[in-house]
């Protein structure tokens, strides 16, 4: 899965919406411009904080047509893979850190027929990711601890995706790199330059007053830098 003509694609989390008027801020959106919807799944174990599950996602595949971008911050991910496609996941990242063998689940995914993603943690070297890159569409690098929203970004992050990024051109790798915590408008286009392909951001959209205001403004700070 490649960006056509190096388009930049903006991933609204909707951990921090207001699950109250999930519809609405969706469509906010998703008219706003969103290309994905990227979707928080934590169980209180991998993570120290418990978000939704499976009838969520499946909500949210009735309100929108948009990408479902699964993220799995949960424990044995592979007991989970075929109830996340069922609800309507497009694509399925699973964190390195739980998985007993990669490869296994890398191929359970791809057989379900969804883009596969694999993310680690920022205390995870990225040379850990190296083996399984020519396998995935994505590799979602964590700029924050996962658990929460509304956290800070961690600076070192952007040498992690430098090097990501040197490493898939080095070997002709075709992949999306995506950054998910603490994105705003004062680190999105440092994470660019380092070689970002779709930012997913929570907070810096949900928490404003204009949800659409908000996801058309940051698509206008990078603009330029498509082609
Ligand atoms: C991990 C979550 C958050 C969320 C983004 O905790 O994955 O990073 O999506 O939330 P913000 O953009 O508010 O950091
Ligand atoms: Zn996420």
């Amino acid at each position: 899965m490649v960006i056509e003509n190096n388009k930049i694609l903006l991933a609204p989390s909707i951990l921090n919406a207001d699950f109250g008027n999930l519809y609405s801020q969706i469509k906010a959106v998703e008219e706003g411009g969103a290309d994905w919807i990227h979707l928080d799944i934590m169980d209180g174990h991998f993570v120290p904080n418990i978000s939704f599950g499976p009838p969520v996602v499946e909500t949210v595949n009735r309100i929108t047509d948009l990408f479902l971008d699964t993220h799995l911050m949960i424990e044995n991910p592979e007991k989970y893979l075929r109830v996340f496609k069922d609800a309507g996941a497009d694509s399925i990242t699973v964190h390195i850190e739980v998985c007993k063998n990669i490869n296994n689940t890398i191929e359970l995914i791809r057989d379900m027929g969804l883009k596969v993603g694999v993310s680690l943690n920022p205390d995870t070297p990225i040379e850990k990711v190296f083996d399984i890159i020519s396998k995935v569409d994505m590799i979602l690098i964590m700029s924050v601890f996962p658990g929460f929203g509304g956290q800070k970004f961690i600076p070192d992050t952007l040498d992690r995706i430098k090097k990501l990024k040197k490493y898939i051109e080095i070997n002709k790798y075709k992949l999306l790199i995506e950054v998910d915590g603490g994105i705003d408008t004062t680190n999105i286009i440092s994470a660019l330059e380092a070689g970002v392909n779709v930012f997913v951001i929570g907070s810096t959209i949900f928490k404003q007053k204009d949800i659409k205001e908000a996801t058309r403004n940051i698509q206008k700070l990078y603009k330029k830098y498509e082609f």
